[in-house]
Order: C-alpha cells, then structure tokens, then sequence
C-alpha cells in the first residue's frame, strides 16, 4: 500500500498555484472510541493558551517536543489526544495546543463561515505562545489537515527541527515549497491519500517536482497511502483494516522521520 515518491515519474510542474482547499469532512467528525478508552495526558495553561499535555512513560529527552497540531476539530476531538498519547508512547513529550482559541469546529457547523475566524492571524499567536513559553531547544511538528498549514509555517520560520504533515490543507502548491526550498534548513515529511480532495495527487506530484529527488536539500519524504482518502490519519472506522492500516501506517512513518532527524 506504500510507495516511495522516488518511483514516481515527475510530472510537468503546475503552471498556477492552487491552494489546497480544505475538505468538509464526511460523516463523523471523530472516530468511534469505546467510552473506557481516555486520554492519558491533561490540559494545561502554557503562556495563557490550553495546551493538552501528553508525557512519556520511561525517560525521555526533556529538550526536545512533538507539537501536535490538530484538525479543524481540535483537542474536543477524541482523536487529538488519543493520537498525541501516541507521540508521548513512542518517548517524545508532546504538545498540543488549542490554537483554535476554544472554538474548534463542531459537527454540522457550517466550514466556510467558521473558517472566516480561524486564519492564521487568528491562529498563529496562540501557537507561537506555546512554542515561547515550553522554550525547548528542538521542535519537531506533526500536523493534520489544518495544522499541516502550520507546520509548512515553522518550517519556511524555521522556528522547528523537523516537519511533519498528514494530509495537509490550505497551503499553497508549489509556491510554499518553492519558498521553503528558499529559506528553510528543516526537513519536510508528507503523509497523502490518494483520494484526497484536497491534497490531491497533482498536488502531491507538484511538491515532489519541487522537493524530491534530493532537490529540498535538508530532507523530503512523502509516503502515499491507498485506497483512503482526507482525514485518514484521523479519523477511522475501527472494523475496517485498510483504515485501520493506512492511519498506523501514517503514525509509524512520521516517527520514523522523526528518529531519522533527530536534530
Ligand atoms: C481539553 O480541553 C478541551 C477543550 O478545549 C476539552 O474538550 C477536552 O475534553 C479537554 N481534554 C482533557 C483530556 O481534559
Ligand atoms: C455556509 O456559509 C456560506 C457563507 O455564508 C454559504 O454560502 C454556504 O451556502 C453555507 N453552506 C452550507 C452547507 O450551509
Ligand atoms: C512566520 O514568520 C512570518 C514572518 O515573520 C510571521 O508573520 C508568521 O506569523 C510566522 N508564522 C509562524 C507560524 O511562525
Ligand atoms: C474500508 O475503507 C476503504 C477506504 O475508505 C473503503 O474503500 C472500503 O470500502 C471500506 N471497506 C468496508 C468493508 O467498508
């Protein structure tokens, strides 16, 4: 179900920039979670912004952070945490802050209009809050969806140490590659879809234009998921294996790239 961007024959770069459209999601805005199942970690304050706090069990490198940057569903989601205890499992201490200001998207509500008060200017100064006030000496970021918008942010500040995004929206393709390819020293990992309406294949074809094949020189990997489509990082039906896979599949990739960049 897995394969590398290197086997893929380049295509012709997309003349115009497209934003990646953010994708209204289907069905649920969450994954079904037995009521026995909780978050590990809590909610903490963190330079005046909610930050849900995951830690590890064994000991950990206490100067570096996974910062976990949800969907537009944010930390009432039971995916967020339960996702960011992952991060914490697999030994780093992580973050998530709720830079969705207390008003995250709830089912039914209407995208467009609530996205009128959740820009980046609405956005951007609660997460650089977190990051100030944890003042670890290495970032490295996780993103889905919305939050993929961020990451590719901290990566062309390079305000982090290494980026990771799951199927990411709102970004503009192939200009925000072009100019991380510019300015940035922080290697970049992409987990897709290949039924993503958002970041869809051309899009994803047009980053490794961009990126791969040794072009981005701090580092670029996408690894492409089949048979799911937007949201498949997140949000699952627990029944079906191919989700089931492809949302693990996504996690263990990001940890990987992480370990491989380790500073
Ligand atoms: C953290 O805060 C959010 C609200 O922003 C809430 O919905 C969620 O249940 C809280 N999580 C925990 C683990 O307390
Ligand atoms: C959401 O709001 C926008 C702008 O007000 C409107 O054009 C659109 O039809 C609405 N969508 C739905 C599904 O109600
Ligand atoms: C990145 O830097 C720009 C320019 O200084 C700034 O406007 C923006 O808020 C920063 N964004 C993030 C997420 O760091
Ligand atoms: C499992 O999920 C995949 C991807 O969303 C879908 O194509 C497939 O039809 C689903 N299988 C079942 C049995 O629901």
């Amino acid at each position: 179900m897995l394969f590398s961007f290197a086997s893929i024959i380049a295509l012709p770069l997309v003349a115009v920039a497209t934003i990646v459209p953010l994708v209204e999601p289907a069905g649920h805005t969450h994954s079904f979670v037995p009521s026995t199942v909780k978050p590990k970690g809590r909610n903490m304050t963190i330079n005046g912004v909610r930050t849900y706090v995951t830690l590890p069990k064994k000991k950990y490198d206490k100067g570096t952070a996974v910062l976990f940057l949800t969907d537009v569903f944010g930390l009432p989601s039971i995916d967020s945490p339960l996702l960011a205890d992952k991060f914490a499992e697999a030994g780093f201490a992580t973050f998530a802050p709720d830079y969705l200001n207390g008003d995250a998207l709830v089912q039914g509500a209407n995208h467009s209009e609530w996205r009128v008060s959740h820009t980046e200017a609405h956005t951007t100064p609660s997460l650089l809050a977190v990051i100030n006030g944890l003042k670890k000496k290495g970032f490295k970021t996780t993103g889905y969806c919305y939050g993929g918008l961020y990451v590719t942010r901290l990566v062309q500040n390079n305000t982090i140490i290494v980026g990771s995004m799951t199927h990411p929206s709102s970004l503009s393709v192939p200009n925000d590659w072009i100019l991380a390819k510019e300015v940035s020293k922080v290697p970049v990992h992409i987990n897709s879809a290949e039924f993503d309406t958002g970041f869809r294949l051309p899009l994803a074809l047009a980053t490794d234009e961009v990126m791969g094949n040794g072009r981005y020189e701090p580092g670029y990997w996408r690894t492409q998921f089949d048979n799911v489509g937007h949201g498949f990082g997140v949000r699952v039906d627990p029944i079906n294996a191919t989700q089931v896979a492809a949302k693990q599949g996504a996690f263990d990739n990001t940890i990987q790239f992480f370990r491989e960049h380790l500073y």
